[in-house]
Order: C-alpha cells, then structure tokens, then sequence
C-alpha cells in the first residue's frame, strides 16, 4: 500500500487531494506540495490552515468515487471478522461496483482480483485503487464472473470468494473448484430472495457452516433528556451469507 491520496481537513471540511494538486475551496486555493505527508499542515493562499491525514478505510467509503451502492463499512467488518481475511491471502471477488470492499481487503494485505461487468464501473473502480493506494494489490477484471468461471476454477485456488451480484448463487454453486479446503465465501445480497438462492446454492454444492444474517446496527443518542436508538439513520442494508468449504 502506498499514500496516493490524503485528505486535508479544517473544522468538518474535508478533502481527498493528491500530492501536486491544487484545489479551490471558499477558504482559499490548497496546493498540495509533491513531497506532503501525514501530519503536515498546509495552508490556502488566504491562510486558513489545513492538516494532512493518512487515508483510513471510512475515508475511502465517504470520498471514493461511486458507481453504485457500496458495502457499508458494518457489513464488511462483518465479512473480514466471520472470514478472517489476511495478508498473503488470495481474494475472488465480484462485483468490483465503487472497489470500496476491495480496497478495506487490500488495507488488510489480501490480494484481489476482482470483476466488473461495466467498463465504465470498472475504469472508475481503477482510478480508486490508485486512490486509496492499493493498485498493485487489486486486479480489476472488466468482464462477466460466471463467464470467467472456467478459467478461474483452472488457476490457482483462492482463500476467500466474496460476492456482490445479483447472480451470485451461479457462482456459489462452483464454489468448491474456486476455493482452498477450509476457505470461505461471503456473499453481500440487498434483498431476502438473492439471500435464500445463495444458501440453497450453497447447500446444493456441499459448503459447510452456510448461515445468514441480517445485519442490523442502531446507533444510540445520549442527552441530557435519556439515553436511547437515534430514530432517525440507516436501517437495513442487506443479508450476508457465509459459508466454507469442508
Ligand atoms: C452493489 S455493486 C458492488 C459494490 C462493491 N461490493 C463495493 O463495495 O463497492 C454490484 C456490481 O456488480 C456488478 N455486476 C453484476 N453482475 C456481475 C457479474 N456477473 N460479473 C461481474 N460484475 C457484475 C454491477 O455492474 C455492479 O457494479
């Protein structure tokens, strides 16, 4: 991984900037020196200070570019705590949508290829990898998974194979050919129906220790009234699945 961004922050502004460039805010043009690092300040011709920070995961899930709806930062910890992923490990993963799953297993020091069936999603999600750092660490394949299913079951077996697509259950069912023995899967899916085509696919292709859960979080407000769940906020996201092979 390697710092191709930073973000430059006063007050509740913030700014996903590379080194060299210049960006004009109301507070005054920031140029960006060549040679910027975590923990520097720089200031805008009209003098308003800002400090330099080192990209961390939720920066990239706020300020990469989208093409869709990426996973949320709850249901990717989710996936990194249930399946374990760490550095050396090999990563299967489609959709690639915005990269922002593919960049947090990146940060972790996996190694991703990840497909895109849309070129144009696809060259957005390479831009991203460059962003967040992590091009070298992440293969974003412009192209159809189940289409590439064959050649991949051929190449070397991957330790994780993680999903985001309305097909996936097509992809589930060679799950076996795609994995390492005890390897595991995790499939993203926004509605109930995709979920149950999932668990049966992978029951179907003899996966172990398939669950499924709905991920609920509720964030809390503290006041000087009670303490209780904010009533407003995200609610549902989706259902993941995982599962492993035996
Ligand atoms: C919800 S987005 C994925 C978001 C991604 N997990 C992230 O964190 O940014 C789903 C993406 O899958 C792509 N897609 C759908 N079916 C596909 C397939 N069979 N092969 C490759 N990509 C596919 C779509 O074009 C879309 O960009």
């Amino acid at each position: 991984m390697t710092d191709a961004a930073y973000l430059l922050v006063h007050d509740d502004r913030e700014y996903l900037l590379e080194p060299g460039e210049e960006f004009g805010t109301d507070l005054g043009v920031i140029e960006v020196p060549e040679d910027v690092e975590h923990g520097d300040t720089v200031e805008t011709h009209l003098g308003t200070v800002f400090e330099v920070r080192a990209l961390r995961g939720p920066d990239l899930f706020d300020h990469l570019e989208r093409t869709g709806a990426p996973m949320m930062p709850r249901d990717i910890g989710l996936v990194m705590g249930h399946t374990g992923v760490a550095a050396g490990d090999r990563v299967l993963d489609a959709g690639t949508g915005s990269g922002i799953l593919s960049t947090y297993l990146a940060r972790a020091g996996a190694s991703v290829t990840t497909y895109e069936i849309d070129p144009d999603f696809a060259d957005v999600a390479r831009r991203n990898m460059e962003t967040a750092g992590v091009a070298a660490d992440v293969d974003v394949r412009t192209g159809d998974i189940v289409e590439a299913l064959d050649q991949l079951t051929d190449a070397e077996p991957f330790d994780l194979l993680t999903l985001d697509t309305g097909d996936a259950a097509d992809v589930v069912a060679r799950a076996p050919d795609l994995l390492v023995p005890g390897g595991f899967l995790a499939v993203y899916s926004p509605f109930v129906e995709g979920t149950r085509d999932v668990v049966l696919a992978a029951r179907e292709a003899g996966l172990a220790d398939v669950e499924a859960l709905e991920t609920i979080s509720r964030e809390m407000d503290f006041s000087d009234r009670g303490s209780r769940p904010a009533t407003a906020g995200v609610g549902h996201t989706g259902y993941l699945v995982f599962a492993r092979v035996p």
